[in-house]
C-alpha cells in the first residue's frame, strides 16, 4: 500500500516552538526518510474561519507566516506538497457528504470541540461551521487517502472521528476510504509543551510562547523568566522535576552533544536532573544550559525564514502550485467516492443503458 502523509496547521498565528516538538519536528524527519510516497502540509485557512468568521484578515496574513515557518524548518516542496486548505473545493464537497454519516451526539461528545467551545465562549451560539470542523478533518484526510497523520495529541479525537466515518462510508458504499493512522510524539514533553509560565499549553492568548521565529534576546529572556519549582529557593535545596517547565524544556530540546558543548561537567541530562533532585545545582545554571540549547536549535530556523522572507512571491507561487496538485489528488478521490455513493450519473455508461431498457419495455 502506498504511504501518504498528511498534517497540517490553522493560519491564527507565527508557529511556536510547541508546533516544533510536538508534529513540525517529526515531519520533517519523515520528509527526510523518503519513506513516504507523498506527503501533503495544508495550511487550514477554511478551519480557522469557522472560529475566526469576522476577521479573515487575521487568516489572510497568517498564511505566509505559517509558510514561511515550514519552510524555515526544513519542509521542503520538492519533498512535501505545501497547501492552502480553501483552495482545493473537493475538500467541502466531501464534506458534505461525510455529513450524512455523522450524528450531532457524535459530535457533541468530541472533547477537543467541546474544550474549545468553552475556550471561545461559544456556549450560546455554536456557529455550525466550527461545530462541525471534525467532519472536514475527515475529508482532509481522506481525500488523500493519508495512512500516515502526525499531530498533537488534541487532534485524537479528529483521528477518531475520521476512522468512524471511513469504517461507515466503506460498510454503507463499498470499501473506498483508506483508514488513517494518528503518529503522536513520542515522549510527554513533546506530547503537552507547557508554556514558559508552566501553564497547560502554549497559546498566543496566554502570552507564554517561544515562536520559531523569535530573536535571540527575546529567547533568552523568556527562558531566563521560566517557571521552575517555586519551593527550590536556595541552591542547596533539593529540587523538583514535576512541572519544573526548564526541565520539560530540556526533555523536549537536549541533545546528547549539547552537554560536551555547553555543559561538560556533566555526562547527559539523568546526571543533571540527579543534581538537582539532590540539592546544590541553581536554577540559573539550568537556564543557562536551556537557554544555550534553545539558541543552537532556534538559530537554523530563523536564518533560514530570513532567508524565505526575501521572495515573498515565489513561497506564494509555492503555495499555488502545491494548491494544485492537491487538488487534482482529492479530485480523484471525489470522483471514487462519488462512484461508490451512485452519484456519478454521466460517466455511468451502464446506468444510462439500463434506464433505456426498463423504459423501452
Ligand atoms: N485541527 C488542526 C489544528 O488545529 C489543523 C488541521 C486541519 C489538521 N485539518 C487537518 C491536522 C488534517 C491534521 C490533519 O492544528
Amino acid at each position: 500500500m502506498r504511504k501518504v502523509m498528511l498534517t497540517g496547521d490553522r493560519p491564527t498565528g507565527k508557529l511556536h516552538v510547541g508546533h516544533y516538538v510536538g508534529s513540525l519536528r517529526r515531519r520533517v524527519e519523515l520528509q527526510n526518510t523518503g519513506d513516504f510516497d507523498d506527503i501533503f502540509i495544508m495550511i487550514a485557512d477554511a478551519q480557522a474561519l469557522t472560529d475566526n468568521a469576522d476577521n479573515p484578515e487575521k487568516v489572510r496574513q497568517n498564511i505566509i507566516e505559517v509558510a514561511l515557518d515550514y519552510l524555515a524548518c526544513g519542509l521542503d516542496p520538492e519533498k512535501s506538497t505545501l497547501f492552502i486548505q480553501s483552495q482545493v473545493p473537493e475538500l467541502c464537497e466531501l464534506s458534505f457528504y461525510y455529513m450524512n454519516l455523522v450524528t450531532v451526539s457524535r459530535l457533541q461528545r468530541n472533547p477537543t470541540v467541546k474544550a474549545e467551545i468553552q475556550m471561545r465562549n461559544f456556549e450560546a451560539s455554536i456557529p455550525v461551521g466550527f461545530f462541525t470542523y471534525p467532519i472536514s478533518q475527515a475529508a482532509d484526510i481522506t481525500a488523500f487517502k493519508a495512512t500516515t497523520v502526525p499531530v498533537g495529541e488534541d487532534q485524537m479525537p479528529m483521528l477518531e472521528q475520521t476512522k468512524e466515518i471511513v469504517h461507515k462510508f466503506n460498510s454503507v458504499y463499498g470499501e473506498t476510504l483508506v483508514d488513517p493512522k494518528i503518529l503522536l510524539p513520542d515522549n510527554e514533553a513533546c506530547m503537552r509543551l507547557p508554556g514558559i509560565d508552566g501553564k497547560a499549553k502554549m497559546s498566543k492568548s496566554l502570552n507564554n510562547c517561544i515562536y520559531l521565529s523569535e530573536e535571540p534576546e527575546e529567547i533568552k529572556k523568556k527562558v531566563f523568566s521560566m517557571f521552575t519549582d517555586p519551593t527550590h529557593i536556595r541552591i542547596e535545596d533539593p529540587g523538583r522535576l514535576e512541572g519544573n517547565t526548564v526541565f520539560t524544556y530540556l526533555d523536549a530540546f537536549c541533545r546528547p552533544e549539547y552537554f560536551p558543548e555547553f555543559l561538560p561537567e556533566y555526562k547527559d541530562l539523568d546526571e543533571l536532573k540527579a543534581h538537582y533532585k539532590r540539592g546544590g545545582l541553581g536554577d540559573m545554571k539550568v537556564k543557562r544550559f536551556l537557554n544555550n540549547v534553545l539558541q543552537a536549535e532556534l538559530e537554523p530556523i530563523r536564518n533560514r525564514r530570513k532567508e524565505f522572507q526575501k521572495n515573498i512571491p515565489a513561497i506564494y507561487d509555492i503555495l499555488k502550485k502545491g494548491s494544485e496538485k492537491a487538488e487534482a489528488v482529492a479530485a480523484e478521490t471525489l470522483r471514487d467516492v462519488k462512484a461508490a455513493m451512485k452519484i456519478n450519473y454521466f460517466d455511468d455508461l451502464e446506468l444510462i443503458k439500463g434506464q433505456a431498457e426498463k423504459f423501452s419495455e
